[in-house]
């Protein structure tokens, strides 16, 4: 199996580098294209992916094409891409808002997956949720979900509504977490605290929560009680948010990326 990566940039390096420990490829399966040449040069030198400037010289050769471009350079590559591709390849794109009707439009192809990735990708921790045309098969399906767990978890959503739901959640979900740390930061830096200190203070804090409520079955309700006690400091924090309203102003938030996620997709 062969696959071919549009567009090397944050997102398309991530999975290159994530599919080629996949065992269902072999060295050398994976193909990257981008239109810069410089960072072409640059990825031969750290690489061992094959590099390709002209579409015509890998996509034909591809069995699937994932297109990790900005959604404004879209229209113009699927034209190219319905020039040179057959119905038996797979889209996978990773494209906020492009909806799978206008891929299979656009390029003619009818085996499309749409995905929404997130940030800890990277680092082997993120969390793609993805959703295929009916025309994938459901072999072809759990190889799609084999390639994308190379990332971290992947997750099958049985409507295209679910992934710009997943956008305002899981998609733009870090850059919330990164809010709420960057506000606690401050508020140690304004208690004394020096700067260093004062961020391992909350990342400490983060990781400890989380890997707290992934290890264990109670719900974040009950680890919230376990924190606070009746009159206490934490009481006083949490009844602080509540009379802010700070819940329903993170659900609006989400929300807001949602919606946006919606309109981007118009
Ligand atoms: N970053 C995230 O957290 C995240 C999360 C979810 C979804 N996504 C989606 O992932 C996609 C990629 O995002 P990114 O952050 O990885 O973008 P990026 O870093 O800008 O990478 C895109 C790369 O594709 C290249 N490119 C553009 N048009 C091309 C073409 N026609 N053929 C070949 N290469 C082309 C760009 O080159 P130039 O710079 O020269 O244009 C750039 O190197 C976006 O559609 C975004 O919606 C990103």
């Amino acid at each position: 199996m062969k696959i071919l990566v549009i567009g090397a940039g944050n997102m398309g390096l991530t999975y290159a580098q994530g599919m080629s420990k996949s065992k269902l490829l072999k060295k050398k399966n994976i193909m990257i294209l981008d239109n810069s040449e410089e960072k072409l040069l640059e990825l031969n030198e750290i690489s061992h992916f094959d590099t390709y400037k002209q579409l015509k010289d890998c996509v034909p050769y591809a069995d699937i094409i994932f297109i990790a471009v900005k959604p404004f350079h879209a229209d113009a590559l699927f034209k190219e891409i319905k020039l040179l591709a057959n119905k038996n390849q797979i889209i996978i794109s990773i494209m906020a808002g492009v909806n799978i009707n206008l891929i299979k439009t656009m390029t003619g192809l009818p085996k499309v997956v749409r995905a929404m990735p997130n940030l800890p990708a990277k680092i082997g921790k993120g969390l793609t949720s993805y959703v295929a045309s009916k025309e994938v098969s459901t072999v072809e399906l759990l190889t799609i979900e084999n390639l994308l767990e190379t990332t971290g978890k992947a997750i099958l959503v049985s409507d295209e509504n679910f992934i710009d739901a997943s956008t305002g959640i899981s998609g733009s979900g870090p850059a919330y977490v990164f809010y709420f740390m960057q506000s606690m930061v401050e508020a140690a830096i304004e208690m004394g605290f020096s700067k260093d200190t004062s961020k391992v203070l909350v990342s400490e804090t983060f990781t400890g929560a989380i890997e707290l409520f992934n290890q264990s079955d109670l719900s974040l309700n009950s680890w919230m009680k376990q924190v606070a006690s009746k009159g206490g400091t934490t009481q006083a924090a949490l009844d602080s948010m509540e009379d802010n309203n700070v819940n329903e102003l993170i659900k609006e938030a989400a929300f807001a990326a949602f919606n946006r996620a919606v309109e981007l997709g118009k």
